[in-house]
């Protein structure tokens, strides 16, 4: 039986660094209102001549490099984005043309924060079903440039960034990779989180928009119903799992999720307080993130989730590595 395996992970964040000082600047807020409210100490910003592509890419060399792979092993491209380069071509075939990779069919996922479970989940379907050997699953954003710089309630909360894994189908020990996935989506929630703008609707790029109380509020219920799902499915309990690695939207809900699972700190990467929320990026960002602390180990069991606009949410469990 073959197994998805995680077997690099890579990620790049813009040099340019805002604090909350640095927004009180420009807008009415201040450093305490936000770190209380989000635990967001600064957030990165990417140059207006640095593209979504721009950030995949190192993100991908990273973690090709950490896989000991090259790009013409690549077969398959997902890019988790709201934030592409353009309307069209997909910004996994501009990756794909900046990489070199051109062994491999590409294309993006769109399901805004939960992108990068969706990405995994969509790879996982694919290269299950004999489609794609050698994975990259890609989430980048430059969030930043959705922003409406006036509104104190959004641009305070979000970042820019980029992270890579690859996956690999081999035969495997059991229990190794992907083990259990989930998504969910309720489209009667798009008032509470959306972009007021569109091709078809407005012409303009349009900016975020959200209630946030609303989301917080959906969030701890949804994400902590996926997880038990997944471990469910993986016939897991929460004490079976070595890493949380949570969206990382704000640190109050990071801290319900922990608590619900009655996880000790050790046990949850937390990256909030430096990257903000990087919607699809947060996660293989957190996960970079780990893995070069030492903290995240081949055979670690790592638990995935996040939410976001639609409301779209997921979870995904991952033993990381490959066995031995
Ligand atoms: N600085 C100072 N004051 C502010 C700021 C700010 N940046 N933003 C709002 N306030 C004020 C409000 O105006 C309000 O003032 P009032 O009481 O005088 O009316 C007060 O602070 C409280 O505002 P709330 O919105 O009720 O604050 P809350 O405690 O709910 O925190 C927050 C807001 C941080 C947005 C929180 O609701 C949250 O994190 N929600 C979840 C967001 C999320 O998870 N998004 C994930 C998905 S994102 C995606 O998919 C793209």
């Amino acid at each position: 039986m073959k197994q998805i395996l995680m077997t690099g992970v890579g990620s790049y964040l813009p040099e340019t660094i805002l604090t909350n000082n640095d927004l009180s600047q420009f807008v009415d807020t201040n450093d305490s209102w936000i770190k209380q409210r989000t635990g967001i100490e600064s957030r990165r910003k990417a140059k207006p001549e640095e593209l979504t592509s721009d950030l995949a890419v190192r993100a991908a060399e990273k973690a090709l490099h950490s896989a000991g792979l090259a790009a013409n092993d690549i077969d398959c491209i997902i890019v988790a984005t709201t934030t592409p380069d353009c309307t069209f071509p997909a910004t996994a075939t501009i990756v794909q043309n900046k990489l070199g990779a051109f062994n491999a069919f590409a294309f993006d996922v769109q399901a805004v924060c939960a992108g990068f479970v969706y990405a995994l989940s969509v790879a996982n379907g694919l290269m299950s079903s004999g489609q794609g050997k050698n994975t990259l699953v890609i989430g980048a954003e430059t969030f930043t440039k959705l922003l409406d710089w006036s509104d104190r309630s959004t641009c305070v909360l979000f970042g820019d960034g980029a992270g890579a894994v690859v996956l690999q189908a081999e035969e495997s020990e059991d229990g190794y990779g992907i083990i259990a996935n989930t998504l969910h989506s309720d489209g009667r929630y798009k008032d509470i989180l959306y972009v007021d703008g569109g091709v078809s609707s407005t012409g303009s790029i349009g900016h975020v928009r959200m209630q946030g109380r609303d989301v917080f509020k959906h969030a701890v219920e949804k994400l902590a119903a996926a997880m038990d799902e997944v471990l469910s499915i993986a016939e897991l309990t929460a004490d079976d799992i070595d890493w949380l690695v949570p969206h990382q939207a704000n640190v109050r809900i990071i801290n319900a999720m922990q608590k619900k699972l009655n996880l000790a700190d050790e046990k949850v990467i937390k990256t909030v307080s430096t990257h903000a929320n990087t919607s699809a990026a947060s996660i293989p960002l957190a996960l970079a993130a780990g893995v070069e602390a030492g903290k995240i180990k081949p055979g670690h069991l790592l638990a995935l989730e996040a939410i976001g606009g639609g409301l779209s949410w997921g979870a995904c469990l991952v033993r990381f590595g490959r066995p031995g």
